[in-house]
């Protein structure tokens, strides 16, 4: 009994605690500026550039594929097939070859 009056005491207590100190903030927010990776490159025109730009870049930048050696055919078919089917890249069927195509004239195997 004792112990139910006091906490009804503290509850009140707490609601006729000043205004000034309910409102002070513990912290202070603060604007931060924040210098993200870039990740805006994209694959230079050329024939399949709007389909590989259109398709290849929702889950990482250009960069990805800049870095890659050069692949035959089969090779830039099978890195499609990957990122379709490994990593489920929604790619229409109908833009796979000009992707393909386009990857094969940028970083032909020699
Ligand atoms: C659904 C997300 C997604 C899309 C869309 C996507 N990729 Fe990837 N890609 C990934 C992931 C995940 C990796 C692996 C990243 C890592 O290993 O750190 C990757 C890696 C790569 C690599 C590096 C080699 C490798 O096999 O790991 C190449 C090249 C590549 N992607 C090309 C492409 C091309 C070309 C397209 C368009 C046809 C494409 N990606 C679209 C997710 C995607």
């Amino acid at each position: 009994m004792y112990r139910a009056i006091l906490s009804a005491v503290a509850l009140l207590g707490l609601g006729f605690m000043p205004i000034s100190a309910q409102a002070k903030a513990p912290f202070a927010l603060k604007s931060v500026s924040v210098e993200l990776p870039s990740s805006d490159k994209s694959f230079p025109p050329g024939p399949g550039s709007e389909a590989i730009n259109n398709n290849c870049l929702a889950c990482h930048s250009a960069d990805m594929v800049f870095n890659q050696p050069p692949m035959s055919k089969a090779g830039w078919t099978a890195e499609v097939a990957k990122m379709i089917n490994v990593f489920k890249a929604p790619i229409a069927k109908q833009d796979v070859d000009p992707i393909v195509g386009y990857l094969v004239q940028l970083k032909p195997a020699k």
